[in-house]
């Protein structure tokens, strides 16, 4: 695992997104396993700049979220199929027919599974899979257990998974409390895996995650094990490893 320091969000996100743009142009068919949350979203920016630039061409990259939340549909604005699209896919060259996420809408949990681990099988490895690191060390909605989940599943989320996504979501709305995840095989089957990091509050879980045994209590771990996994943090997300 090799950590890559940045000065702030910004550098990061723009160290984040020329690893990201590298793959592309050396791969233009990649496929791009792509990350919600907050911490991603300054390296979008930077695609959609390049791309807006002539840099960069999305026309045959195919794209694999990690989760979504079950019960929502692509037009609730708290979906993650809302958020990729208004944070990235809209304002690239990306075919809307070969961006995937879970599918939020299906109520029968097995079959949403099912249905996205047969995909996930279908396409391939993964060749870029970029991650955001839970407060409790999840990855996707890979929860802390006693053991790993290898395939897609449905999850539980944790309270403090609840109460960090509850940001999003206006003070009236309910926090979806269960998601669909991609589980910890195709992430670490992933030919490269790059984890984005920013901010103090991440410091502490940054050091356990990456420099603490490997555990499934804290599914970040496992990826110290990977063979091409790289970690691009900030000084405050990194204050602890110093
Ligand atoms: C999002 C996801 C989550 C986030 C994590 C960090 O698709 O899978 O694991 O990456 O919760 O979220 P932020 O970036 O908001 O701190």
């Amino acid at each position: 695992m090799r950590i890559i320091r940045a000065k702030d969000y910004q550098d990061m996100s723009r160290k984040a997104a020329n690893i990201i743009s590298a793959q592309v142009i050396g791969k233009p068919d990649s496929v791009l396993g792509l990350a919600t949350g907050e911490t991603p979203v300054g390296a979008y920016r930077k695609l959609i700049e390049w791309y807006e630039k002539g840099d960069l061409d999305f026309s045959r990259v195919t794209t694999v979220n990690l989760d979504e939340y079950k019960g929502l549909d692509k037009w609730n604005k708290q979906s993650y199929h809302y958020f990729m699209n208004e944070n990235f896919f809209k304002h690239v060259n990306l075919l809307p027919e070969r961006c995937h996420l879970p599918d939020g809408t299906e109520e029968n949990a097995e079959k949403a599974c099912r249905a996205y681990e047969a995909l996930l099988r279908a396409l391939g490895p993964i060749d870029l899979q970029l991650l955001g690191l839970g407060h409790n060390g999840h990855i996707g909605f890979n929860e802390p257990s006693d053991r790993f989940e290898l395939d897609t599943h449905c999850v539980s989320l944790s309270e403090s998974t609840i109460s960090a996504n509850r940001r999003f979501f206006a003070p009236d709305e309910e926090v979806p409390a269960q998601a669909y995840t991609m589980g910890i095989r195709s992430i670490m089957q992933a030919k490269k895996v790059l984890v984005a990091v920013s901010g103090k509050e991440k410091a502490a879980m940054v050091r356990t995650a990456f420099f603490g045994p490997v555990t499934p209590k804290v599914p970040a771990s496992v990826l110290q094990i990977h063979s091409d996994a790289v970690v691009v943090a900030d000084e405050e997300a990194l204050w602890k490893v110093r």
